[in-house]
């Protein structure tokens, strides 16, 4: 298999003990990426049914679990997690799901990959930043297509940036002479005449990159279709474990687990959202920004 970047699965041992795994019992894993809390699921009994929308992912875990997929303890399905109950209800060697866990964003191989657009440092890549390449939209499509209160929007909203007016004003400006963004470093550029690297070392495209894949791959839609069908594959007693790494994410789940609170269909556990110890965020600083929250269904 080719050399991967190992993606470090985050809040490994609160997410596991948060499903509270029973041997021979099926979970799903909604965000298999490189099957990190797949792993430590399968080996404490558990059989496993993994969602990823990224080709990649899908052969890459083929490899990696073959014995397992052979003793049908783990099914790998490339799809996108907006789609769990249907894909779950065509499943036939699957009686009841005891919980799901989702660990949202994308792997440290994904952003770091050469040909996703994904990375600052992929100078020429395309503006691609699709995880699923069967999206038809990439992020240099979007950057063509729309208008600059778009833009800016896309920027504030997905990405928390400050500079989202200068940004896309200037984005629409080049657009008006015939220049389009197309490049990883063309991007790159145009912000880093607007801003500065800041103190904390964070590069002055992040916040942008990150509004942009979030937009291309619909990923707060997904989020919001997939909650309400994690609530009714599971069994009752089930649990939804999430973990999430920015506020556009935790938002979501926060609002549905209060709501469902409050409709009397289960209770928030823990009753408080858990974020990663001191030693996590040290080995792994990818980490940080983590907030896992679970619901049990009454
Ligand atoms: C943070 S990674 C998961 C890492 C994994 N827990 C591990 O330990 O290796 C998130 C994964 O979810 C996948 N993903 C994101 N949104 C998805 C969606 N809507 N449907 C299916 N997979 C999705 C990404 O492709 C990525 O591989």
């Amino acid at each position: 298999m080719m050399n991967r970047t190992k993606h470090i699965p985050v809040m490994l041992q609160e997410a596991i003990e948060g499903l509270n795994i029973e041997v021979d019992r099926w979970y799903i894993d909604a965000t298999f990426g490189q099957g990190g809390h797949t792993q430590e699921i399968l080996s404490l009994g558990g059989k496993v049914i993994a969602f990823d929308f990224d080709e990649q992912n899908i052969i890459a875990g083929k490899e990696k679990f073959v014995t397992e997929i052979e003793n049908q303890n783990l099914i790998l399905v490339r799809e996108n997690f907006g789609k769990l109950q249907q894909t779950i209800e065509q499943l036939q060697q699957v009686d009841e799901i005891s919980g799901i866990l989702f660990d949202f964003g994308t792997t440290s191989e994904q952003l770091t990959s050469a040909d996703r657009g994904l990375s600052f440092s992929g100078q020429d890549q395309e503006l691609d930043m699709r995880l699923d390449q069967r999206l038809g939209v990439k992020a240099k499509d979007l950057l063509a297509i729309m208008g600059q209160k778009q833009l800016q929007k896309i920027f504030e909203v997905f990405g928390g940036e400050t500079e989202a007016r200068k940004i896309s004003k200037k984005i629409v400006e080049l657009k008006r002479n015939g220049q389009f963004i197309t490049t990883v470093s063309e991007l790159v550029e145009l912000i880093s005449e607007i801003k500065h690297h800041g103190s904390r070392n964070i590069h002055p495209a992040t916040k942008v990159f990150q509004a942009l894949r979030i937009a291309v791959n619909n990923e707060l839609e997904s989020i919001q279709q997939a909650l309400p069908q994690a609530l009714e594959v599971i069994k009752s007693q089930g649990k939804i474990i999430t973990i999430a790494f920015h506020e556009g994410e935790d938002r979501i789940i926060k609002n549905y687990f209060k709501k469902w609170e409050k409709e009397n269909k289960g209770i928030q556990d823990p009753k408080k959202v858990l974020k990663p110890s001191e030693k996590e965020v040290l080995t792994n600083p990818k980490s940080r920004s983590a907030k896992l929250r679970g619901f049990i269904k009454k």
